[in-house]
């Protein structure tokens, strides 16, 4: 079976992007993403595709070379359905925050939107893709619905994760380490849908990275690789603050230990806390999942990942604080970068909204630099947290559009986000724009800590 045309539901950090390496792989598939967000999708089509949504080193290009020939966005979900003979499903799963689960279930409601709306619009039989990330067994409710259409279709339910990391999604989508496809593989139907899958993708991955699984352990797997990922971060992170206590140093301890090749080195970066819009939401769903079957030993284990990541971002914090002498009351602080890793304009999750808002608790006055995010999201990250009122949010933080005059006049500077450009900045230039003493918080350990401190700062890094 050769698939003509592919829709995508759900326009955004991974269904654009993996929508658009698709197209340009596989150029005689036609591939329509669409979206409930009509703002979004105008955005996509827009003119110049550097206004794209979505800012992901590489993605531009792609888009300028595919939209429009195969690859097109848009609004109409039920045309772009019914034309599809593969539908992926790559709408947000986010924690509930309502009702039984709230906080730590994953919120199916989109999800079952969709399944109802493909069920109502389908007039022949289709291929359903679960392309976010799901519980497991997700796939089963999912066929339930769609089997009691009563209009005679079929439908074929696989699961393929993605595992793309923001700020490198087009590298990872381009040469990922594997494809994850799960399908019925005891029945033909089963079996012929997922080779239409496999064959999608070995227009550009090597056959042997594609690999194949029944549906339940594709779905589990994906939430198992995001626990295990998160869980180093936590694990280096707990070090860091035992090497803060006795002098030994994160980074040597994590270069010392990742030599290891049965450890390896990647992951083991300590920070403020890990973000993102995945690590916390999968394991709290991995939580849930695990005492809902009454597996509470599982459930503790993987929760703990959760506490050590809120304790780091905490802690961090409440060490600025006590070190500028106890008292951030009316102290202006200056946070460069706000998105929760480099090279996105993703905030989600992002350690620098908990740190933002605890330093506002202590009534500090802060100033935001990010190079990537708008002011607006800023405001609506911490508009969120539901702290305090929105106009208060305004009066007291204030996003510019320099580093430099971030720090101007300021009682410290803390990096929050490793972003290239903060490693390039006239340190001297800050430092003498600065109040003394001037305090430097390296949350990233992205600075050298000599260079720094001749240059006057009292410098302070996470894990040293
Ligand atoms: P997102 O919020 O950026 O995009 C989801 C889109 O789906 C939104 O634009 C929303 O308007 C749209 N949508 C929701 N319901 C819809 C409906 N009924 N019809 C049409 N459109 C609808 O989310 P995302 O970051 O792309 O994540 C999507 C899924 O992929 C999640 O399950 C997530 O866990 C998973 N995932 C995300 C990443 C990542 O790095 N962001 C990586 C791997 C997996
Ligand atoms: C993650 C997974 O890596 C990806 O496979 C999955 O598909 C989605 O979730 P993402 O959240 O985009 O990707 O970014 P990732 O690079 O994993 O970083 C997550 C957070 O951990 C960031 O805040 C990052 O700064 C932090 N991190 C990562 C560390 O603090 N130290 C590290 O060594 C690595």
């Amino acid at each position: 079976m050769k698939i003509k045309n592919i829709c995508c539901i759900g326009a955004g950090y991974v269904g654009g992007p993996t929508m658009a390496v698709i197209a340009q792989k596989c150029p005689e598939v036609n591939v329509t993403v669409v979206d409930i967000n009509e703002q979004r999708i105008s955005a996509w089509n827009d003119k110049d595709v550097e206004n794209i949504p979505i800012y992901e080193p590489g993605l531009s290009e792609i888009v300028r070379e595919a939209r429009g020939r195969n690859l097109f966005f848009s609004t109409d979900v039920d045309s772009a359905i019914d034309q599809a003979d593969m539908i992926f499903i790559s709408v947000n799963t986010p924690t509930k925050t309502y009702g039984i689960g709230k906080g730590m279930a994953a919120d199916l409601k989109y999800i079952e939107l969709c399944a109802r709306q493909i069920a109502r619009v389908a007039k022949d039989d289709k291929i359903v893709v679960e392309k976010s990330t799901l519980p497991v067994r997700t796939a089963q409710a999912l066929k339930n619905i769609l089997d009691h259409t009563g209009n005679g279709v079929n439908f074929q339910i696989l699961s393929n994760p993605e595992f793309l990391a923001e700020g490198t999604a087009i590298d990872d989508l381009l040469y990922p380490d594997r494809v994850l496809i799960g399908g019925d593989i005891d029945s033909d139907e089963g079996k012929e849908a997922v080779n239409a899958l496999v064959d999608v993708y070995a227009h550009w991955v090597e056959k042997d990275h594609i690999l194949t699984t029944n549906v339940w352990s594709s779905e589990l797997s994906k939430l198992t690789a995001n626990a295990f990922l998160a869980q180093r971060v936590s694990s280096i992170n707990a070090m860091s603050e035992l090497c803060e206590k006795t002098g030994a140093d994160v980074n040597e301890v994590a270069k010392a230990v990742g030599m290891d090749t049965r450890i390896g080195s990647k992951f083991l970066k300590s920070s403020v806390g890990f973000g993102g819009s995945c690590f916390q939401k999968d394991i709290l769903n991995l939580v849930y999942i695990s005492k809902s079957m009454g597996l509470n030993e599982v459930a503790d284990y993987w929760e703990q990942v959760i506490i050590m990541n809120d304790h780091q971002k905490r802690r961090f914090a409440a060490n600025m604080v006590r070190t500028l002498f106890n008292t951030v009351s009316g102290k202006k602080i200056a946070l460069l970068g706000w998105a929760f890793k480099k090279d996105t304009n993703d905030t989600r999750e992002s350690a620098a909204i908990y740190v933002a808002d605890y330093l506002l608790n202590e009534q500090a006055e802060i100033v935001v630099y990010d190079p990537k995010v708008k002011t607006e999201q800023i405001y609506a990250d911490l508009d969120y947290l539901n702290t305090r009122s929105s106009e208060e949010n305004r009066k007291r933080v204030t996003v510019v559009n320099s580093p430099y005059e971030a720090s101007r006049d300021s009682h410290a500077v803390a990096v929050l986000t490793e972003w290239d450009e903060f490693l390039k900045l006239d340190w001297q230039k800050i430092h003498e724009s600065m109040l003394k003493p001037a305090f430097l918080f390296d949350g990233r350990r992205l600075l050298d800590r000599k260079t720094k401190e001749d240059i006057g700062f009292e410098f302070y890094a996470v894990g040293s």
